[in-house]
């Protein structure tokens, strides 16, 4: 089968860091239950001269170099965002800009929300299946500013978000695992940002009901995706979950009796960053030297729409 390699990674947040004792100061909750309740203890936010695509742009260079390629050899960038700061020209076409990568490439963005960065990447390897040279890569970024969508005096929504970006060069390779699942289900209600008629494109959610969601879904997408290799969880080197709440991934992984080293988190440091956390993650995994080649990683994760996925990838 015509895997997708991850050929090289990058990312990168903000400076500002917004600790628990900051964000509590307007609104009544405290370090120990934003701590207790998420795992979060600090996040990052956009300075007044950052944007969704700089974040973007400092990410998408720093997989390039990582991966050593030419741009040249990029045919196409898909950044996946529900935080743009305009609605065109896309992120993606952003990128190909401040990069100076040349007009052969294709770039446009995707919203799936929290799940985007699976779907980008089930997204570029249909369109890199259909390119008559199958040594072309694809660059595929996690980019958001929640920051700009928080009501910072609603306090079931506000603790939770961060700000920063991710980004992955990709190409086929023969021979290679690759399995996908995905879905959604056309909800508004649970999980949302902005509502018609409302100046403020504000997030909303019911976090219990996320939750409940969360727990249920994301089981479901890694056992389709080890049924469809044949593998069992044993087999699985990393889970790399949407870093949405420390308390969600502890429960998927008692629910498979794994140890954490398994299940890599960063939500401490970041908060929930949506489309960007699992790039962001699979970086600084990379950084610390914890892949190896012929390692098998699961990639899942849920969100707004609501949508949910999962890949299983070879290093
Ligand atoms: O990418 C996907 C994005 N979203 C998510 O993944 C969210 C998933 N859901 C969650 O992470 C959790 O549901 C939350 C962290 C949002 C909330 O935690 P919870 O344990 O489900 O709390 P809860 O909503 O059941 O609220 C428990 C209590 C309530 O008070 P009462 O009714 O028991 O008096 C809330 O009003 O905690 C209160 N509460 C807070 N207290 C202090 C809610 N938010 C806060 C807060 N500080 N920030």
């Amino acid at each position: 089968m015509n895997g997708l390699k991850i050929v090289g990674l990058g990312h990168f947040v903000p400076e500002n860091v917004y600790t628990n004792d900051e964000i509590s100061k307007n609104i009544e909750t405290d370090d120990e239950w934003i701590r207790t309740r998420t795992g979060i203890e600090e996040r990052r936010f956009v300075g007044n001269d950052e944007t969704n695509y700089s974040l973007a742009v400092k990410a998408a260079d720093m997989a390039i170099k990582n991966a050593g390629v030419s741009k040249d050899d990029i045919s196409y960038i898909i950044t996946c965002t529900f935080s743009a700061d305009f609605p065109v020209p896309s992120i993606a076409c952003m990128v190909q800009s401040e990069l100076e990568i040349g007009d052969s490439c294709t770039c446009f963005d995707i919203n799936a929300a929290c799940s985007g960065f699976l779907y980008g990447l089930h997204t570029v390897r249909g369109l890199l299946l259909q390119e008559k040279d199958k040594n072309k890569y694809g660059l595929v970024i996690g980019s958001e500013v929640i920051s700009r969508h928080l009501d910072m005096n609603d306090r079931e929504t506000c603790i939770l978000f961060g700000d920063g970006a991710g980004a992955a060069v990709v190409k086929l390779e023969e021979n290679y695992l690759y399995e996908f699942t995905s879905g959604s289900k056309g909800n508004y209600e649970v999980l949302h940002v902005g509502a018609l008629n409302e100046d403020k494109q504000y997030v909303g959610m019911k976090g219990k009901d996320v939750f409940k969601f969360a727990v249920t879904t994301i089981p479901k997408c890694i056992n389709n995706v080890l049924n469809e290799s044949n593998l069992s969880i044993d087999d699985i080197d990393y889970v790399v979950c949407h870093q949405a709440n420390k308390r969600i991934i502890e429960a998927v992984m008692t629910k498979y009796k794994q140890p954490a080293e398994k299940f890599p988190m960063n939500i401490m440091k970041y908060g929930n960053t949506s489309a960007a956390s699992i790039p962001i993650m699979l970086s600084e995994m990379n950084e610390k030297g914890m892949f190896k080649k012929g390692q098998k990683v699961i990639l899942v994760g849920f969100g707004a729409g609501l949508t949910w996925a999962a890949n299983l990838i070879e290093i």
